[in-house]
């Protein structure tokens, strides 16, 4: 008959391998991701934890089709909040559209039919932001640069069927464009930055409905002058925005305007931070898009990945409407 001390002896080697056999991935926290994929020509949206990107994971999804050439080659998505329809999809297309889409618990697969609002501001649209409280629509286009700035004609900001087109402003190699609330509730507190060629852009946000306005109030060098990729939040801090260009990724303090390079890379396509710290990029692999979703606690330091061997993904995103 085994002996007491045995029996614990097994429990408590039981208890120290199902501990040391936890793959970190599962100390993550699960939250989705939306990615943008030029192969398969889709939005996507996992599960941050899925064992594997397959189908059977796929939460919502976003297939254009081939209907119209200038919705064929998606290269931006981004979630938002708006009181009437409640969360959103502001997606666009390098081939020359931008698009907003409703995310419904009744709907998980949308196409072309699905879309809200579409526009066609030409160029090579890549990021698209909407004005909270203010309902103004910005899209950022490169080559050569512009950001196209739609506005509400109604009273009813989120009426998209009301939207106009108002204004162009050139704008150098536009890839990224966000919105930040900078601590305050209203849209004279905020400002709107664009990444570009060569530099970050600050802008203030002026006027209502019919008459608003982009004005531009500050430029910023980026540190190593390259092409702008991307702009997006780091969920940690308010303060922090985060960007990529040709060259490396970089922090920038809205605050001191100053920047940080976090890591010196070609090719990184997209970069965001969770508020649980962990960083998530995409980069350019085996040509210039990547078949990996990256996760570290530093740039570039991966300890987690998705993805599968023909992706060719352009954009990853918290799927989280927040704006900071
Ligand atoms: C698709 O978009 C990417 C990013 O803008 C661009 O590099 C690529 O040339 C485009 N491909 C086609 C077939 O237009
Ligand atoms: C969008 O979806 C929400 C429910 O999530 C619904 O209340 C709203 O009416 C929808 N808007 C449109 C234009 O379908």
């Amino acid at each position: 008959m085994a002996s007491n001390w045995y029996i614990y002896f097994l429990a408590a080697l039981h208890i120290f391998t199902a501990v040391l056999a936890q793959p970190i991935t599962s100390r993550a926290d699960d939250y989705h991701i939306a990615v943008v994929d030029q192969n398969s020509r889709t939005v996507r949206v996992f599960p941050r934890n899925a064992k594997r990107w397959n189908d059977d994971a796929i939460f919502w999804s976003f297939t254009p089709g081939i209907f119209n050439s200038k919705w064929n080659n998606l290269s931006g998505v981004k979630i938002r909040k708006v009181a009437k329809h409640g969360w959103i999809a502001l997606v666009t297309a390098s081939g020359g559209k931008a698009g907003i889409l409703n995310i419904t618990k009744e709907k998980r697969k949308v196409n072309l039919f699905d879309l809200m609002w579409q526009a066609t501001p030409g160029d090579n649209p890549h990021a698209i932001e909407i004005v909270p409280r203010n309902g103004a629509i910005v899209v950022a286009s490169s080559n050569p640069g512009k950001l196209s700035l739609y506005v509400p004609t109604s009273k009813d900001i989120d009426d998209y069927s009301k939207i106009k087109h108002a204004e162009d402003y050139p704008l150098k190699g536009a890839h990224g464009v966000l919105w930040d609330p900078n601590g305050g509730k209203s849209v004279a507190d905020g400002f709107l930055w664009v990444v570009g060629d060569d530099f970050l852009y600050k802008f203030k946000v002026t006027g209502s409905f019919q008459n608003t306005r982009l004005k531009q109030v500050g430029r910023y060098n980026l540190p190593k002058g390259g092409l702008g990729h991307d702009l997006q939040p780091d969920y940690t801090n308010k303060q922090m925005l985060l960007m990529t260009d040709s060259y490396a990724a970089y922090s920038f303090n809205t605050k001191s305007g100053k920047f940080k390079v976090l890591k010196t890379m070609m090719k990184l396509k997209s970069l965001v931070r969770h508020p649980n710290g962990e960083y998530m990029w995409v980069t350019g692999d085996k040509h210039e898009l990547g078949q990996y979703v990256r996760w570290g606690a530093k740039v570039g330091s991966q300890t987690d990945a998705r993805g599968w061997s023909d992706a060719k993904f352009y954009k990853a995103r918290i799927y989280n409407p927040n704006y900071e």
